[in-house]
């Protein structure tokens, strides 16, 4: 049996704290114009110290669940992609099965950072298509702000916080379905970008805690030349296995980490500019989350209608990659 697997409803949240570019140049070396010329990103939200990252989402999960006309117990699986989680253990997609409710839910966790959402979008998809579960809540949700260096001006003005989350069923008759999926992983790369302490490789003690071990370290420009490359490889793929073409794509969601990546993948794709999705100047990059809430406001926007083919396509640490071509 292979059924097809529809989004049946998408939702997002973000913090209501607003931390603007200008604000940050109070707090390290830095100006509106390097962070925007560099990145494109204007404003990033911030969570406030009691919201998690089960509570962002938990929120967008409930947006998302509204939408899909579906009600939290019907839920039977919930993966939260993180590497924010509110805990080491339990996994926050335990908090959030309490927040929403979804007693019936298995709920569990995955780590791969900025392609985590499509990374779990594959997964339900194809514990969907077994016939193990049938309605999934798939949620990217962060709160990178408990984990930057704020005295480090080469990461601290490209991150925030916020979630964004999918509901995934059975395609029904005349009803749009995830065409194509395609992850991968570098782990030779780990190096590039990652957090180097709180786990078990580097716990933070006493002696160590003053070096801020617990908070994203980049190394930036060969990040950048890895992101382009590795999504536009990813897009290409998912685009031929769906048996299209660049023409036939409606729209791309890229992973929202810097403008300059964005623009050259379009490039590289040749997609015009005015069917590439971009949402980063408001909210910096948020990871797991990106790709979720820029699905769901191009969806809210309208820039999805019935029958388009679109493309999503992420790149993280890890390094990792992924791309889905969905039919809406
Ligand atoms: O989501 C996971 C994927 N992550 C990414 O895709 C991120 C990929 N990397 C990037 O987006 C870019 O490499 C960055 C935005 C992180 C950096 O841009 P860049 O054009 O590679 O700049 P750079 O690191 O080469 O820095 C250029 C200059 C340096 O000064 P010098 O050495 O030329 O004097 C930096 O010290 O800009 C300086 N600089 C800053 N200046 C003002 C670095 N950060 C800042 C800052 N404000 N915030």
């Amino acid at each position: 049996m292979n059924h097809a697997v529809t989004i049946a409803g998408t939702g997002s949240y973000v913090p209501e704290r607003i931390m603007t570019n200008d604000d940050l140049s109070k707090i390290v070396d830095t100006n509106d114009e390097w962070i925007v010329t560099r990145t494109g990103i204007k404003e990033r939200r911030i969570a406030a110290e009691g919201e998690h990252t089960s509570h962002l989402g938990a929120k967008a999960a409930e947006r998302a669940l509204e939408q899909a006309g579906l009600a939290a117990e019907d839920v039977d699986l919930i993966i939260v992609a993180t590497i924010t989680p509110d805990t080491l253990t339990p996994a926050t997609a335990c908090y959030v099965q309490e927040y929403l409710g979804a007693k019936k839910a298995v709920a569990f966790d995955i780590s791969a950072a900025c392609s985590g959402f499509l990374y779990v979008m594959k997964i339900a998809k194809n514990l969907i298509q077994t016939g193990a579960f049938k309605n999934a809540v798939i949620i990217g949700a962060e709160k990178l702000s408990n984990f930057i260096n704020w005295e480090d001006r080469t990461t601290c003005v490209l991150f925030g916080d916020g979630a964004g989350a999918a509901v995934l069923r059975r395609a029904e008759e005349g009803e749009g379905s995830i065409l194509a999926t395609d992850i991968g992983t570098d782990g030779g790369q780990t190096h590039l970008l990652n957090i180097p302490g709180g786990g078990s490789a580097c716990p933070i003690t006493i002696d160590n805690a003053s070096e801020r071990l617990a908070t994203l370290a980049m190394l930036g420009k060969e990040v950048f030349k890895h992101a382009v490359r590795r999504m536009k490889d990813s897009a290409n793929e998912v685009i031929e296995r769906a048996g299209l073409a660049a023409e036939d794509i409606a729209l791309v969601i890229p992973h929202q980490a810097n403008l300059r990546i964005i623009d050259a993948i379009a490039d590289r794709l040749t997609v015009p500019n005015d069917r590439v999705f971009v949402n980063l100047h408001k909210y910096g990059n948020t990871s797991a989350a990106a790709i979720a809430i820029a699905l769901d406001e191009a969806n809210r926007e309208g820039r999805l209608k019935r029958g388009d083919k679109f493309v999503m396509v992420a790149f993280g640490a890890g390094l990792t990659w992924a791309a889905a071509t969905i039919e809406w």
